[in-house]
């Protein structure tokens, strides 16, 4: 079996780093013209200049998920400028600092709701809005093994992680007879930059990641980023409303 998106236009958001940049990668070696998008206007430059420069086609637009007009119009410009949008990866996402629910800066609650779940939200209705008119296309949204299962200290951003999968279960449920797929991944802990900054913080973590880690290694980006195209791909054309754990058995024990 061979995975490609020759004449396919992909939009990956949160594309600048991490999972998302991996993603970008892997669909446009596969063929597809990417749309990059990211709130990082400078990382989203390096990112797009590095792809182009290796010969393939893709286009970087700046657009904070959170907020609605930028991901209207990101959609906007994905079309304008390919003439379709085939396969979305709505991965833009952050994490907060750990605390106990009592604990839990309103602020911190609210950012991370406006981003992973608003985002997602905005992301996927905009996307919708195009793939129902074209009677086609394929969606996967960024969960986490925390949309999975609980974890102490992590509450607000594991709230987030479930809604995903509420939302993606709900609209492929919706959009089944519309010929547009829509699936979650749940990715494990992977070697990103968000991941490195955690380690930073609480060197203490990787211990008890291992401890619980199956495999006992962290998960790559492009682990990731397969399971991604897969799933957006023809080879899962049976395969709508999963979420999907790319976590190196973490959720199996
Ligand atoms: N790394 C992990 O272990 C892990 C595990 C499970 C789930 N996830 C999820 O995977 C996704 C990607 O994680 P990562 O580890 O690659 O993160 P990362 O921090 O390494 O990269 C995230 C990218 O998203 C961008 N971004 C952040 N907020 C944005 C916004 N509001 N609008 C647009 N872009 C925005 C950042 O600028 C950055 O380029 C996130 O949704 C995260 O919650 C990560």
């Amino acid at each position: 079996m061979r995975i490609s998106f020759e004449d396919k236009v992909a939009l990956v958001t949160g594309a600048a780093m991490g999972m998302g940049f991996a993603a970008a990668r892997m669909f446009a070696e596969a063929g597809a013209a990417v749309v990059l998008s990211d709130r990082d206007e400078a990382a989203l430059g390096k990112a797009v200049a590095g792809l182009g420069a290796a010969g393939h086609k893709v286009l970087g637009v700046t657009c904070d998920v959170a907020n609605e007009a930028e991901v209207v119009a990101m959609v906007r410009r994905t079309v304008d400028t390919y003439g379709r949008l085939d396969a979305a990866f709505n991965n833009a996402g952050i994490q907060i600092p750990a605390n106990n629910v009592v604990e839990v800066p309103d602020a911190d609650y609210e950012r991370v709701m406006a981003v992973n779940l608003r985002g997602v939200w905005n992301c996927m209705q905009a996307e919708l809005r195009q793939m129902q008119a074209q009677g086609s296309g394929a969606i996967v949204n960024c969960s986490s093994i925390g949309g999975l299962i609980g974890n102490p200290g992590l509450a607000a951003y594991h709230a987030t992680k479930y809604g995903v999968i509420g939302m993606t279960q709900s609209a492929a449920l919706e959009n089944a007879p519309r010929g547009v797929r829509l699936n979650a991944v749940c990715p494990g802990t992977i070697d990103t930059p968000m991941v490195a900054r955690m380690l930073k913080e609480q060197p203490e973590a990787m211990d008890v990641i291992m401890g619980k880690q199956p495999n006992k290694r962290l998960g790559r980006p492009e682990e990731v980023a397969a399971a991604v195209l897969f799933l957006c791909s023809d080879a899962a054309s049976f395969i709508l409303g999963v979420a999907l754990p790319v976590d190196g058995g973490y959720t199996a024990t």
